[in-house]
C-alpha cells in the first residue's frame, strides 16, 4: 500500500513534489471540495478551467472553508463570513486577518495533484 502510495507521487522541475488528492470529475465548478494530503486540508476549486487549492481552514477561528461558498474569484467562511482570494489566498473580506497557504495543483488524466508541504 505504502509503495502504491509513493509510486503516485511525482515532482516537476521545481522540485516540489505533487501528490494525487482527488479525481477531477469531484471537483465541480461553483462548489469547494475538501481533500486532505498528509495532514494538510485543501479546499479544491474548479474556476474558469483552473483547479484552484487553498487552505481549508479559516485564518479567524478555523472553520472549514469547504463549508462555505464561492463568490466571484473568492471562497467565503461559512462561520463569520471571510472571504479569501482563491489564487493569493489573500484576505478580502474581514473578520480573518491572515491569509490562508495556496497550493500549486494540476490535473493530470482524471486525477487532481496538489503540491503541499
Ligand atoms: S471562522 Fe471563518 S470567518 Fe470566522
Amino acid at each position: 500500500m505504502a509503495a502504491a502510495a509513493v509510486a503516485e507521487v511525482a515532482s516537476d522541475v521545481s522540485g516540489l513534489a505533487y501528490v494525487p488528492v482527488a479525481f477531477a470529475e469531484d471537483v465541480v465548478p461553483g462548489r469547494i471540495k475538501h481533500v486532505q494530503a498528509g495532514n494538510v486540508e485543501i479546499a479544491l476549486v474548479s474556476l474558469n478551467g483552473a483547479i484552484l487549492a487553498i487552505g481549508d481552514i479559516c485564518s479567524h477561528a478555523h472553520c472549514n472553508l469547504s463549508g462555505g461558498y464561492l463568490e466571484g474569484d473568492a471562497a467565503v467562511c461559512p462561520c463569520h463570513g471571510a472571504a479569501f482570494d482563491l489564487r493569493s489566498g489573500a484576505v478580502l473580506e474581514p473578520p480573518a486577518r491572515h491569509k490562508l497557504p495556496v497550493y500549486p495543483a494540476r490535473v493530470e488524466g482524471d486525477r487532481v495533484f496538489a503540491a503541499v508541504p
